[in-house]
């Protein structure tokens, strides 16, 4: 495929596989990442996979005016995918007002930026936080958003509202939002892969620095769930699969074979997996044991959620294809490269 495609937050976990993956089908790619939670040393690793070094700028998207320099002096691009945002859900508690500056004003410059520079294509990187707990499952693209858990799952919930304004009064704009459930496992070559900062908030991080020894014991939180094992159920989806839906997604916007200005998609497996049952599949797939103990309930944590995808599936033709195993196992892999490079 053909075009030019800047990437917000392309060196990050799953910009950074998303990338490998434009690359992998002819388009060029531009990164923009502020290296707030990444490393340069990414874009040497993207290289290497496939043989063609992406372009990088490093600034904050929060300065409108190295924004505004940087789609003047770059010029050409067809589409965005806008992933650079702050993530990390406790943190957003403590800290709301990063959370709400930095995400929220990143999309709304991106887009001010977008319009004076005629780029009209936006895919953007929502969560199924936007969700909830919700009263039914699996959870298709109808099912209600509700008040969300934490600021940074607000940020989500608002930057949806603000493309859907902003599509709603530009229709020359088009978006795509993925709200993707729970991001697992690295490429398959171990060279990229999720770098968690200090010690992992995250379920598969975690266990897999359990298993390589870095931490003693992975504490598993709750098992008096209304779930058959009593642990949380989530939709774990391999972040190639992942990143291959927004090369998907990017494809249906400059073809335009959109049919709304804005739309979005459940990005997982449709299969609702327990902690219990993600720490059996690890074993199995690894060969390694992890050491665990059940404590109490993570405040804020929902019981259970997984995605129906027939909406991803028929309206975009993506599907995801990785085994459960083979995604830890590429976590596992992943995990030991970083062991050994220190
Ligand atoms: N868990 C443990 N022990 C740990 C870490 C996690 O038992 O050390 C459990 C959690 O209680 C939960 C499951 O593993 O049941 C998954 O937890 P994660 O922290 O990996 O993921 P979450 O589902 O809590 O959060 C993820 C993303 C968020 C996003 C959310 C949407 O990290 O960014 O999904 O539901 F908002």
């Amino acid at each position: 495929m053909k075009g030019k495609i800047l990437v917000t937050g392309g060196t990050g976990y799953i910009g950074s596989h998303t990338v490998v993956e434009l690359q992998n089908v002819g388009f060029d790619v531009v990164i923009v990442d502020d290296l707030s939670n990444s490393t340069a040393a990414v874009v040497n690793q993207i290289e290497e996979i496939t043989g063609k070094r992406p372009a990088f700028h490093q600034f904050n998207l929060q300065n409108l005016e190295l924004l505004g320099k940087f789609f003047k002096e770059c010029k050409g691009i067809d589409a965005v995918i806008h992933f650079a945002a702050f993530k990390a859900v406790g943190e957003s508690v403590q800290k709301p007002m990063n959370y709400y500056r930095n995400n929220l004003v990143s999309l709304i410059n991106l887009f001010e930026c977008m319009e004076n520079a005629g780029v009209n294509n936006l895919v953007f990187s929502s969560s199924c936080t936007v969700y909830g707990q919700p009263e039914h499952l699996p959870v298709t693209e109808q099912t209600p958003r509700q008040t969300a858990e934490s600021p940074y799952g607000n940020t989500k919930i608002v930057c949806e509202d603000i493309i859907k304004d902003y599509t709603h009064a530009n229709p020359k704009i088009q978006a795509i939002a993925l709200r993707y459930f729970n991001p697992i496992g690295a490429h398959p070559s171990a060279l990229i892969g999720e770098l968690p900062n200090g010690i992992p908030n995250n379920l598969v991080p975690f266990v897999a620095q359990t298993a390589a020894g870095i931490r003693p014991q992975l504490s598993v939180f709750g098992n008096d769930y209304d779930t058959p094992d009593g642990s949380c159920i989530r939709d774990y989806i391999n972040v190639v699969d992942l990143a291959k839906a927004h090369v998907i997604s990017i494809g249906r916007l400059l073809d335009q074979k959109n049919e709304s200005a804005f739309e979005f998609f459940n990005v997982g497996t449709g299969k609702g997996v327990s902690v219990l049952e993600l720490l059996n599949a690890f074993e199995k797939a690894t060969g390694q044991k992890v050491n665990y103990k059940i404590v109490g309930r993570r405040a804020g944590d929902i019981e259970q959620i997984y995605a129906d995808t027939t909406k991803a599936n028929s309206v975009l033709g993506w599907k995801s294809v990785a085994t459960l195993e083979e995604t830890l196992l590429s976590a596992w892999n992943w995990e030991q490269r970083i062991r050994i490079k220190g």
